[in-house]
């Protein structure tokens, strides 16, 4: 909850298989918090990749590795205010956990879409790609992924677009009081 302080931002942390939806909603919450006249930030694991963690690759201790840099980051933003969107997959139960603890005001945003549907829109190729064998890694095809247990918003991106998603969280982040100041 906000604790008062004008100053709080909070963390948005979108968690999911690829091509569920995170990016996309994401550049919804920016729009929306910009026009609400936050300061904001997206910390996308992909962008994220290139820079901070380039040194990382996708073994469960790089991932883990990965998530607490970015749980690190997105702490050290809403402690200035700043409204963060991080769209990580974030696999393990145990790595969100921590972020949720390190992170005073955490919103768990499962987004959630059947991997038929993500195989689908593929948007990246990563699924064409581990299909093909050039992948043998990849969160819900091939490796991890553990479902939160109790997300503050579940989003069924099958139910509704992009646009509605950013409303489902902005109103929850509402009835939470970060928007009270
Ligand atoms: N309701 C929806 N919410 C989010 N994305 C959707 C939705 N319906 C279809 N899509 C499409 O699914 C794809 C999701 O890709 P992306 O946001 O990059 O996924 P992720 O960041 O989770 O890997 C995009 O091509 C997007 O247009
Ligand atoms: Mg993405």
């Amino acid at each position: 909850m906000n604790n008062g302080n004008s100053n709080n931002g909070f963390v948005v942390w979108l968690t999911g298989l690829p091509g569920t939806g995170k990016s996309t909603i994401s550049a919804e919450l920016t729009k929306i918090f910009q026009e609400k006249g936050f300061c904001t930030e997206t910390m996308d694991g992909d962008e994220i990749r290139k820079g901070l963690s380039a040194d990382l690759g996708f073994t469960k201790e790089d991932r883990q590795e990965h998530a607490r840099r970015v749980a690190f980051v997105s702490k050290l933003l809403a402690r200035n205010g700043v409204a963060v969107n991080v769209a990580l997959i974030s696999p393990y139960r145990s790595f969100r956990e921590h972020a949720r603890n390190e992170i005073e005001n955490f919103v768990e945003v499962y987004v959630k879409t059947p991997l038929e549907v993500c195989m689908e829109r593929d948007p990246k190729g990563l699924y064409a790609k581990a299909q093909q064998g050039e992948i043998t890694d990849l969160t819900g095809y091939q490796d991890t992924y553990e479902e939160p247990l109790n997300p503050e918003v579940v989003i069924d991106t099958c139910d509704t677009t992009p646009e509605g998603a950013a409303e489902t969280i902005v109103s929850k982040l509402d009835e939470l009081g970060y928007f009270s100041n």
